[in-house]
């Protein structure tokens, strides 16, 4: 079988630049019948600790503290975006004039104007493109959204999106670039919103209108030190900085197909470790899926369960992806699964000449979303959710 190198350039060897690393490296034991070999060309990364990482345990065949000579590297086809928000805009502008294909990690840039921008890049440079809301890659989102497609729920009525986590729940956790405006750009609306509403809009179509709030409940928090991560902690007593956005966020919306929705976010809450969850409620039946339980999906089915409730449906090879990792039902996916099956698609599609989804085009409506979200936090009324340009 004929199979084309795929040459990678990578920005950002942190949580995700790993995380994506080995996807790559993994992918050739995982899909036998793949058209592509990945190859791990050059890592760049600022901090020149984490490009020794990615030569010595990653096996990329350089690294460079210059993220630009990377991108657009002659020996590179394809361009994975996975530094800080506020630096995606920049790498992808100079990735797409290179004639690369980019993915980027999500949220794209750390404003709404920024997503648009570089999706307008993309178009000018007819860029095949690729975003990592890599939750709807599970085998049970998948299944939950052909569920619905088939109209197993009936009519979708209502939907509820919650993405409640707990890494800046400890007024310790260092004062990462997350919590700084000219680093992230927004806080949660950006960084977890974003999955709940990437979530919706994929399982259940567009969202015409919202109103909401935020809060920012930890004001302060202790500046990072060098070599210190999204978890790291600092002591009592360490000089401290302002959290520039927000820890919560909340918006009740009106969906283009008539459903009502509420959606809710925060990173300072206590309890949840990583809900990011989903409720689905049709006239025939509804679904609840929650990623700290990935490989299980609820199901209620009206008319034949009413007396039994909520049915739980485990993931296996039955459903799409899944035996690629491991055989049998109940053996269970993580997360980092879901990575390695969002780049396998996404690498698969560019090479077969397909589309992909979640592109650029998708990340836009993501923040168009965010966009009439910030929008009533002034107005304190509804705002309509703008279309893309
Ligand atoms: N899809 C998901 O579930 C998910 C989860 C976490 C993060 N993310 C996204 O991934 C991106 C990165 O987040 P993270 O948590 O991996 O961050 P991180 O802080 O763990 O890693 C960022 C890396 O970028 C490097 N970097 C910083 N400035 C640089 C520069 N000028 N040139 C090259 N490298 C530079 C840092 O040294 C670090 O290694 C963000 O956009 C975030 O929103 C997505």
């Amino acid at each position: 079988m004929s199979r084309k190198d795929i040459r990678v350039a990578l920005v950002g060897l942190g949580w995700m630049g790993q995380a994506h690393s080995r996807s790559l490296i993994r992918i050739p034991t995982l899909f036998a019948d793949r058209k592509f070999n990945p190859i791990l060309k050059v890592c760049a990364d600022a901090d020149e600790n984490r490009g020794q990482q990615a030569v010595n345990d990653f096996g990329y065949e350089r690294s460079t503290t210059d993220w630009k000579s990377a991108v657009t590297a002659d020996d590179v086809d394809a361009v994975w975006v996975c530094a800080p928000n506020m630096l995606h805009i920049p790498i992808i502008e100079q990735a797409c004039k290179a004639g690369k294909i980019v993915f980027s990690e999500k949220p794209i840039g750390g404003k709404p104007s920024q997503t648009l921008e570089a999706f307008n890049f993309a178009t000018q440079n007819k860029t095949f493109t690729g975003v990592g809301y890599n939750y709807l890659w599970a085998p049970l989102v998948l299944h939950a959204k052909k569920m619905i497609a088939a109209g197993e729920l009936g009519e979708i009525i209502h939907y509820k999106g919650r993405f409640f986590s707990m890494y800046g729940s400890d007024e310790l956790g260092l004062l990462s670039w997350r919590f700084k405006f000219d680093q992230a750009g927004y806080g949660v609306s950006s960084d977890i919103l974003s999955h709940s509403v990437s979530l919706a809009q994929f399982l259940i179509g567009d969202i015409s209108e919202v109103v909401g709030m935020k809060e920012t409940t930890i004001k302060k928090r202790p500046l990072p030190t060098s070599n210190s991560s999204h978890y790291s902690r600092g002591n009592v007593g360490d000089p401290t900085g302002e959290v520039e956005n927000e820890d919560f966020a909340s918006m009740l919306c009106r969906f283009k197909n008539g459903a009502t929705g509420t959606f809710e976010t925060s990173r300072t809450v206590v309890g949840p470790e990583s809900e990011n969850m989903f409720e689905i409620y049709g006239t025939k039946g509804a679904l609840k899926w929650n990623h700290e339980t990935l490989n299980e999906l609820l199901y209620y089915k009206k008319d034949e369960v009413v007396e039994t409730g909520f049915t739980k449906i485990l993931s296996g090879d039955r459903f799409d992806f899944h035996g690629a990792f491991v055989p049998g039902q109940g053996n269970s996916l993580g997360t980092e699964d879901l990575i390695c099956i969002e780049d396998y698609s996404f690498l698969t599609a560019w090479v077969t000449g397909e589309s992909f989804k979640p592109s650029f085009r998708e990340a836009v409506n993501v923040v168009n979303v965010q966009a009439a979200l910030i929008k009533s936090w002034d107005s304190k009324s509804w705002e309509k959710v703008p279309s893309i340009k």
